[in-house]
């Protein structure tokens, strides 16, 4: 979590680094800081909540060409002006932002207090600072002092510095947190993404773990832990500036709803042909010849995952274990003899699946990576990689990347399982689905208005596929709303959940599966009598002319798709009503690169 970014150029620092935090603020948004290089001083500013008040305050301070800017989620100490970035060290030699988490923090904190270090605030980043100023004063070399750093400090680290000695140069560190060098003509930055740099550069130099970099504005010099220098040619990026655009929306998380019927037909022309697949035949042979599947994966990503499994049982008649990134990589389940991982991540960058990623491959298995971002962290470190063609997706609250990778799944599942669905026509009726959900919002929102806003619990419920889409909508509800959630299977709320039903408590029941829709039609009767207020979804199908909300008919194992819609939006009007922060939810990060 957390957004760094740096420039160094003839430009003014202040609002490009500024512009580029604002793209970063879904990796933390609590406090934000920036130093900037003026008359041969570092001057630095720190502002407690959104991008928008740092501005504020710096709106007056004159054009700087060399600055490094923070936006934070707080991992050590509370959001405050003393624990935001940028961190400067006891005698202000050191000034830097951090991204990650020094595990043994403390005991580098204890040795330096005893040298009569102070500090200001609890973070283990001023520790850093301190440390290289320690260490920089014996040295008076930043790129041993660096190097130095690099083996004491254990830990996730993307870091930005400048040291006040050498006013026209930018250090970069980076462990196991991304970070990446943005190149340009008599100007270079770093960014935590390619999004911060985009207005500036599309031309970017990866930098990997335990690398760091010396950067002017005329070169970029990267170095590995023991100083030797690394030549690495730069590739340009195809992310387009516009995307990251609001347009005339009011907020990201709509233009992404609205974005889904778009991302489906992408995705049919990327990867479905006629009588095949347009994926790499070494992944396709992989995914034939492995007995078992395991999905790795978190949040939004294993809700899909799920589906994954439901589609590739269904298709393939292959069996697929879903697991937490969280868990997976603390304790192996027992691993089939030909096993595929299977890693589904919208940023790429989860540290709770690159734990379990890194495991996987020291046992020496194969692996693949879905994702949205080119380029992340678990693509490099993933066997294969497919890419989800969703566009950059900005909002908090996860939505046309769920829809991207069911989708993907549904055509890998399908294509697996003997090409016998018509995916373009499948997933055309799909899209077409979503459209017509998507034209009709308004008719969501006042359902949203009467009998789910202000509760203060709500519960979806659903069975079989319906039941994997109950759980995601409840992830989304109560991300941006806040309203306590539960997505329960329907036939297991009457062993005790149904304790929690009382007057007026809103369940919302998903049908979209006929072998089931009775089974949750009767869940609904035992709700209803315990005066719960229930919202029936239905799919046209299996549904009964006073459902609240009809779906248009899809292939019934694709159902996830059009369903998932309804949900996304029942959350953003509750989040509207309620008058949340849509975009940025509370406590929250998009990208969770840290365990
Ligand atoms: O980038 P990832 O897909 O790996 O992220 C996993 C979760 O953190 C993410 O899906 C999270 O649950 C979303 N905010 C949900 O909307």
């Amino acid at each position: 979590m957390c957004g760094i970014v740096g420039y160094t150029g003839p430009k003014k620092a202040n609002d490009i680094i500024i512009n580029g935090l604002k793209t970063l603020e879904y990796r933390g948004y609590d406090s934000a800081g920036i130093a900037f290089v003026k008359d041969n001083k570092i001057n630095v500013y720190r502002e407690v909540g959104r991008i928008a008040a740092l501005e504020k305050m710096i709106e007056n301070v004159e054009a700087a060409q060399l600055g490094i800017g923070h936006t934070r989620w707080a991992t050590h100490g509370k959001p405050s002006p003393e624990n935001a970035h940028p961190h400067t060290s006891m005698n202000r030699m050191i000034t830097l932002v951090h991204n990650g988490v020094i595990e043994n923090y403390l005991e580098i904190k204890e040795d330096l207090s005893s040298k009569g270090y102070t500090f200001q605030g609890q973070t283990d980043t001023e520790v850093i600072a301190n440390y290289l100023e320690d260490d920089y004063k014996k040295t008076k070399d930043m790129k041993q002092s660096i190097m130095n750093m690099m083996k004491t400090m254990h830990g996730a680290y993307a870091l930005g510095i400048l040291c006040s000695d050498d006013k026209d140069t930018l250090y970069c560190v980076k462990n196991k947190t991304p970070m990446l060098a943005g190149v340009g003509e008599g100007f270079n930055m770093i960014g935590s993404d390619a999004m911060a740099m985009i207005n500036e550069t599309n031309t970017f130099i990866e930098i990997k773990d335990l690398e760091f970099l010396i950067v002017s504005r005329d070169e970029i010099q990267i170095y590995n832990q023991d100083g030797d220098r690394i030549e690495r040619k730069p590739f340009t990026s195809n992310i387009n500036a516009l995307d990251i655009n609001l347009g005339t929306y009011d907020h990201y998380m709509m233009k992404e709803i609205d974005e889904q019927p778009a991302v489906i037909r992408t995705l049919i022309n990327e990867y479905v042909r006629e009588d095949d697949i347009n994926i790499d035949p070494k992944l396709i042979k992989e995914l034939q010849e492995a007995d078992r599947l395991y999905i790795i994966a978190s949040g939004t990503s294993m809700h899909a995952g799920y589906v994954g499994k439901y589609l590739f049982e269904e298709l393939v008649k292959k069996p697929v274990e879903v697991h937490l990134g969280s868990e997976f990589g603390y304790h192996l389940p027992l691993i089939s003899k030909k096993p595929l991982f299977i890693f589904i991540t919208q940023s790429g960058e989860t540290a709770d699946s690159r734990v379990a990623l890194k495991l996987v491959n020291e046992k020496g298995y194969k692996s693949l990576t879905i994702t949205n971002v080119e380029g992340s962290t678990l693509s490099r470190e993933a066997t294969y990689t497919l890419l989800l063609k969703a566009g950059p997706e900005i909002a908090v609250a996860s939505t046309k990347a769920y829809v991207a990778q069911v989708t993907l799944l549904a055509i890998l599942a399908n294509y697996l399982g003997g090409n016998n669905i018509d995916m373009n026509l499948e997933l055309s009726r799909v899209a077409h689905a979503i459209e017509d959900i998507i034209s009709r919002k308004d008719q969501i929102k006042d359902i949203v208005h009467h009998k789910i806003a202000y509760s203060r619990n709500a519960f979806y419920i659903g069975r079989n596929l319906d039941y994997f889409v109950a759980l995601e909508a409840a992830l989304k509800l109560k991300e941006i709303s806040y309203i306590q959630t539960e997505g329960f299977a329907s036939g297991e709320l009457k062993h005790g959940t149904i304790a929690l039903i009382e007057d007026r408590t809103p369940v919302i029941a998903l049908i979209s599966q006929e072998q089931v829709a009775l089974n949750t039609r009767s869940a609904i009767q035992e709700v209803l009598a315990r005066s719960a207020n229930a919202t029936i979804i239905s799919m046209e199908k299996v549904s009964n002319k006073d459902d609240d909300f009809i779906i248009s008919d899809t292939y019934p194992l694709f159902s996830p798709l059009a369903l998932v819609v309804v949900s996304q939006l029942i959350a953003y009007y509750a989040a509207l009503e309620i008058g949340n922060d849509i975009d940025k939810p509370r406590n929250l990060a998009k990208s969770v690169t840290v365990e």
